[in-house]
């Protein structure tokens, strides 16, 4: 689909600027920040940095994501790179792979697919630089390994150590988002086997987290040995019934990506539903408040990030919708809300570093709950390369349209 298409003259230099900005900044801070990554910006709009070492597991009963974060950082280098084409932006992004490489051995963490398809995936696809499909491959293998087998179906694990109980039973919506590693490494390798361990886990997501008002849970426990469902509860939501909006999109996400790889329409319809469901509790702004029942809307906090993710599926799932109207109507939806970030949310004064104002990492944390966030930076940027920079950061291969099934 051809997305400029549908853009006002407005909206086309809103998003140019937008993508001028991430150049900008990101030259700016690449020189500055030296071998860690950023991940939230502080009170004064600083990044917050992390080594791309830092690892996910338990201290105790304290758990730590660890960096998931740092692939995101090479993949707007490689915007920067397509936006600019200045050759000094691939050299830094070859020099932050080499710290974030490592990584693709993590047995640790579902966020291993974040990582490597925000940057070795990307880095192959522009350079065709083999050692990047390499590390994608051997991260794809580690995703692949956390699936965990039950009678009810196969789901991926997504926090800590498999010899953790407490994280081998657990399973995440963001799991959904990770999911796009498994699908390029099937295509990749030629090795359906990923993708029959992806589409096992948007099936078993699909029976466990999805609730009648057609919101995700945050996390599922499962009992092991059945595969039933021990619990539905959050990690970063409001409430373990509440409608945390990132988690949202992030399925929407994920069942857009599934729907590609396996050229499933009923995953795209999935995607258009709970994409109903959020668009449907938004209060006239297109950024929704961090978790729909905080008692203190209308002064709660937004998420940006929800949005930026939210707008990248949107366009996804117009690229694959079979009859125009609909695929016209999912474009409409992504493109408003970029429209809206562009507008209110674009951090222009250089003292706030990121892009993105107003993101909520992890509210009950206390961490980065009014930010810029560096996945939400990425997805931003995601989605406008979409519309400028076509089959570039971003581009799976998609089964729909060439026979769909029902
Ligand atoms: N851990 C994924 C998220 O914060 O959305």
């Amino acid at each position: 689909m051809d997305y400029q298409k549908l853009l006002s003259e407005q909206q086309r230099s809103d998003f140019e600027e937008a993508l001028d900005l991430m150049v900008r900044k990101t030259v700016e801070d690449e020189r500055r920040i030296g071998i860690e990554f950023p991940y939230v910006t502080n009170d004064a709009g600083a990044w917050r940095t992390w080594p791309a070492s830092v690892s996910a597991g338990y201290d105790g009963d304290a758990w730590s994501h660890g960096n998931w974060f740092c692939g995101f950082w090479v993949g707007l280098l490689l915007a920067c790179h397509l936006r600019s084409g200045e050759k000094d932006f691939l050299d830094w992004a070859r020099e932050r792979m080499r710290l974030v490489e490592p990584r693709a051995d993590d047995a640790n963490t579902h966020d291993i697919g974040f990582i490597f398809c925000g940057s070795a995936v990307p880095f192959f696809r522009l350079t065709g630089e083999i050692r990047h499909a390499e590390t994608a491959l051997r991260a794809a293998d580690r995703l692949r390994a956390r699936l965990i087998n039950t009678p009810r179906g196969g789901f991926i694990s997504s926090w800590g150590p498999l010899s953790d109980e407490r994280g081998r039973r657990s399973s995440a919506i963001d799991t959904m988002a990770n999911l796009p590693l498994l699908y390029w490494a099937a295509e990749k390798a030629d090795d359906g086997s990923f993708r029959l361990a992806g589409e096992s886990h948007a099936r078993m997501t699909r029976e466990a987290f999805i609730r009648p008002d057609g919101w995700t849970y945050h996390a599922v426990e499962y009992d092991l040995w059945s595969g039933n469902i021990h619990r539905g509860y959050t990690f970063q939501g409001y409430g373990d019934e509440s409608r945390w909006t990132r988690g949202q999109a992030w399925a929407i996400y994920g069942y857009t990506a599934t729907a590609a790889a396996t050229g499933k329409l009923e995953y795209l319809e999935l995607a258009g539903r709970l994409a109903d469901s959020y668009l449907r509790h938004l209060d006239g702004s297109r950024v929704p408040f961090w978790d729909a029942d905080d008692p203190a809307i209308p002064n709660a906090i937004r998420d940006s990030s929800a949005a930026a993710i939210a707008a990248s599926a949107m366009l996804e799932m117009a690229a694959l919708y079979p009859l125009p109207g609909d695929g016209r109507r999912w474009a409409g939806e992504g493109i408003a809300i970029l429209e809206s970030l562009c507008r209110d949310y674009l951090a222009r004064e250089g003292a706030h570093r990121g892009l993105l104002k107003h993101a909520c990492y992890s509210k009950p944390h206390g961490e980065g709950t009014d930010s810029a966030v560096m996945f939400g930076d990425y997805f931003f940027v995601e989605a406008l390369c979409r519309i400028f920079y076509p089959g570039t950061l971003s581009a799976l291969p998609s089964r729909l349209g060439q026979g769909v099934q029902g």
